[in-house]
C-alpha cells in the first residue's frame, strides 16, 4: 500500500531525507536540469515549451541512467592514423513509457539510444481510488535480454510505476530503472519497497502528496499538459 503524507505518523522530512540518501535513487540536479525543471513547473508554461523540455529533461536523465553501460575496444582508423577507441558492449535497451505522459520521454531518449526498442504500458488512475488500472501492453518479443528504462515524468503514488514494473518482472527482466521528472518521497518509497532491485532517477524528490494524491509543489497534470488536454 503506498504511503500517503496525511497517514499519522509519517515524518514526511525523515522519509524525505532518507529517499535521497538511498543509494538507489539518483537525483540528477544538474544546474540547467534545475532550471529547466522550474520552467516547467510554471503554470504559465505553454503546451509546446512543455513538451519540449520534457523531452529535453529525459535526454539529461538518460545521460545518467545510462552512465554505467560497459564499454568495449574497437580498432578505427582516423583521417590521419590507427587508433583503439571505445564503443558501447552490445547492450541491448527498451524504452518503456507508461502512458500517457511516458511518451513526453520517448524521443529524448532514442536520441540518446537510437537502436533501443519501445515497449508500451498504457494505464489511467482512478481519479477516486487513485489506483492504476491497465488498458494496453505491449513489449518487444525480446524484452527479457534487454535493460528497460520506464519512463514517466510523474511519480506520485507509485502504483502506476509499481503495477508496469511487476509486468516486466513477470516478462523476466533482470534490469529495470525507472526514470521520472518529479517524484514524491512516499512514491520512491512504495516502488523501493515493492521492488528492491530497482533503481529511480528522478530531477527532484518533493516534499508530499496532496490530500488528491498529486505531487506538491509539482506540476499538475503531467499528460494533460504535454497534450494539451482538459
Ligand atoms: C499520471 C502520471 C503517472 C501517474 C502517476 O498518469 O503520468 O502515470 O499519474 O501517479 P501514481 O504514481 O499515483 O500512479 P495518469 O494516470 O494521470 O494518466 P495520463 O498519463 O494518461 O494522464
Ligand atoms: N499524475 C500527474 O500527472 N501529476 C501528479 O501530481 C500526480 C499524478
Amino acid at each position: 500500500m503506498p504511503l500517503h503524507s496525511k497517514d499519522k505518523g509519517v515524518n514526511m522530512g525523515s522519509l524525505r531525507d532518507a529517499i535521497v540518501n538511498d543509494e538507489r535513487v539518483v537525483i540528477v540536479d544538474h544546474p540547467l536540469v534545475q532550471h529547466k525543471l522550474s520552467i516547467l513547473r510554471d503554470e504559465a508554461t505553454t503546451t509546446k515549451h512543455f513538451r519540449e523540455l520534457v523531452g529535453e529533461l529525459a535526454i539529461f536523465e538518460g545521460y545518467e541512467a545510462t552512465r554505467d553501460f560497459p564499454l568495449e575496444d574497437i580498432e578505427i582508423k582516423t583521417p590521419l592514423e590507427k587508433c583503439t577507441a571505445k564503443q558501447v558492449e552490445g547492450k541491448k535497451v527498451a524504452i518503456i513509457p507508461i502512458l500517457r505522459a511516458g511518451l513526453g520521454m520517448v524521443d529524448g531518449l532514442l536520441q540518446l539510444v537510437p537502436t533501443a526498442r519501445v515497449g508500451h504500458v498504457g494505464m489511467y488512475r482512478d481519479p477516486e481510488t487513485h489506483e492504476p488500472h491497465e488498458y494496453y501492453c505491449k513489449f518487444p518479443q525480446d524484452i527479457d535480454k534487454r535493460t528497460c528504462l520506464v519512463v514517466d515524468p510523474m511519480l506520485a503514488t507509485g502504483g502506476s510505476a509499481i503495477l508496469a514494473i511487476e509486468r516486466l518482472r513477470k516478462e523476466g527482466v533482470k534490469d529495470i530503472r525507472l526514470l521520472v521528472l518529479v517524484a514524491a518521497p512516499e512514491g520512491i518509497q512504495a516502488v523501493l519497497e515493492n521492488d528492491p532491485n530497482v533503481k529511480v532517477y528522478t530531477c527532484s524528490v518533493d516534499t508530499k502528496l496532496s490530500d488528491t494524491a498529486y505531487i506538491l509543489p509539482g506540476l499538475g497534470d503531467a499528460g494533460d499538459r504535454i497534450f494539451g488536454t482538459k
